[in-house]
């Protein structure tokens, strides 16, 4: 795949401008009547998130945190109101690029707000490349996006899958770990969470005995967790998100495992899902980006206003998809409200300083977050902040050429 650089964006958004009559790039056009209309009423968002199957809960959380920061700056970004088009991927990424065509062709959304499974993602890339369409990422870990597929039109306001895995590595070390089993779903992020992982590990010099598979969304754990406890390694590490890291949890402990080997994962095991697992995530520790514990005033005023809005307690992804308006209306602000102009609402977005409930965070040069790293530990229904296991942790970027 060739790196897709600022001035192919530049030359294929004026291409695309002149066959659409919009300006995709910020370049001068003659005035149409599209975007006329689109100058004066609502920008149009598309929302591509899992509303169904084991990521549901994170779509949701994602759509909740949006329009929370869109409600805390009075229902406009850059002075003007927003109008939602919603698409519910399924977490399939076989229907990824015919969902991200139904909205930025048949809908004409001027930004795709996309998604929580890489796979999926990795269809959406492929849509928005071409299209040159604003795209932000709320959740999302594919490396590539910010790695050998960056682009400039498309932001992340969440990890690459590469980030909360490679501070464990570490902290097993510090742990006395010498070596481990990583478990995961076979499809991007688990491979990819892996990777992260491996290379912290090794640097420390830990060895991992074996890597386990099992596809996703398949959660017949058994089997594996038989071999796990043959193998007796020191440790296991995992990556499992959602509805199939409550089931984890509960047939780990049910195995007799937990409290003999211990179990480690990025911090996706234990997000959001505390209130469902009880005592089987008791002790566990992760890292990851956010923690519920983040005792700060803009931490605890966030999950206050979510907590009244919602009725739910936030957790990562809300936080991902409440830092996603927050990025929006920083490019929307800087532009007037004027989302036609591509080339002002990219700069803008490249130069934010995100307030975040997790922190304060900046973009990299690749368009994803350089944020600190967590260590967090579950204690009673709380993913609790023990210290920052890596400060202002950057993605390699592997692969990413954009100036
Ligand atoms: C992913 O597929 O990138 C992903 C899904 C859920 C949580 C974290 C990452």
């Amino acid at each position: 795949m060739t790196n897709y650089k600022r001035r192919d964006f530049l030359k294929n958004g004026a291409a695309l401008a002149a066959l659409s009559g919009a300006s995709a790039a910020g370049v001068l056009l003659p005035a149409t009547l599209a975007q006329a209309q689109s100058a004066a009423g609502k920008i149009r968002v598309g929302l591509m998130l899992p509303y169904t199957g084991t990521f549901a809960q994170l779509g949701v959380a994602i759509e909740n945190g949006f329009r929370l920061a869109l409600a805390e700056h009075g229902g406009k970004f850059g002075g003007r109101e927003l109008e939602f088009f919603k698409v519910d991927d399924e977490s399939d990424p076989a229907k990824a690029t015919e969902n991200a065509n139904k909205l930025i062709q048949r809908d004409k959304v001027e930004v795709l707000v996309g998604t929580v499974h890489s796979g999926v993602e990795m269809g959406i890339l492929k849509v928005v490349r071409e299209s040159g369409t604003l795209h932000i990422i709320p959740n999302a870990g594919a490396d590539a996006a910010t790695g050998g597929l960056c682009a400039p039109n498309v932001f992340r306001t969440s990890f690459t899958n590469w980030q909360p895995s490679y501070p464990l590595g570490d902290l097993l070390i510090k742990r006395g770990h010498k070596s481990a089993v990583y478990l995961t779903w076979k499809y991007g992020a688990g491979e990819e969470s892996l990777g992260g992982f491996r290379d912290g590990y090794s640097k420390a010099g830990g060895k991992i005995l074996k890597e386990m598979f099992l596809p996703f969304p398949n959660v017949e754990f058994q089997a594996l967790l038989t071999e796990i406890a043959a193998l007796k390694p020191d440790a296991v590490v995992c990556f499992f998100a959602g509805g199939g890291a409550a089931k984890f949890l509960r047939d780990y402990a049910a195995a007799g495992l937990k409290g003999k080997i211990p179990l480690y994962g990025s911090g996706f095991l234990t997000d959001g899902i505390l209130e469902a697992v009880g005592d089987a995530a008791e002790g566990i520790e992760t890292t990851l980006h956010y923690g519920d514990g983040i005792d700060t005033k803009r931490n605890n005023a966030f999950r206050l206003a979510y907590a009244k809005t919602f009725k739910l307690q936030p957790d990562v992804y809300a936080v991902q998809g409440y830092d996603a308006g927050l990025l929006l209306t920083a490019g929307l602000d800087a532009m007037k409200g004027d989302i036609a102009n591509k080339a002002g609402m990219i700069k803008a977005m490249e130069n934010v300083k995100i307030d975040s409930p997790r922190g304060p965070w900046t973009m990299s040069k690749a368009h994803n977050p350089i944020q600190d790293i967590y260590l967090r530990k579950v204690v009673g229904k709380e993913n609790k902040v023990m210290g920052v296991a890596h400060k202002a942790l950057a993605d390699p970027a592997r692969g990413c050429k954009m100036a």
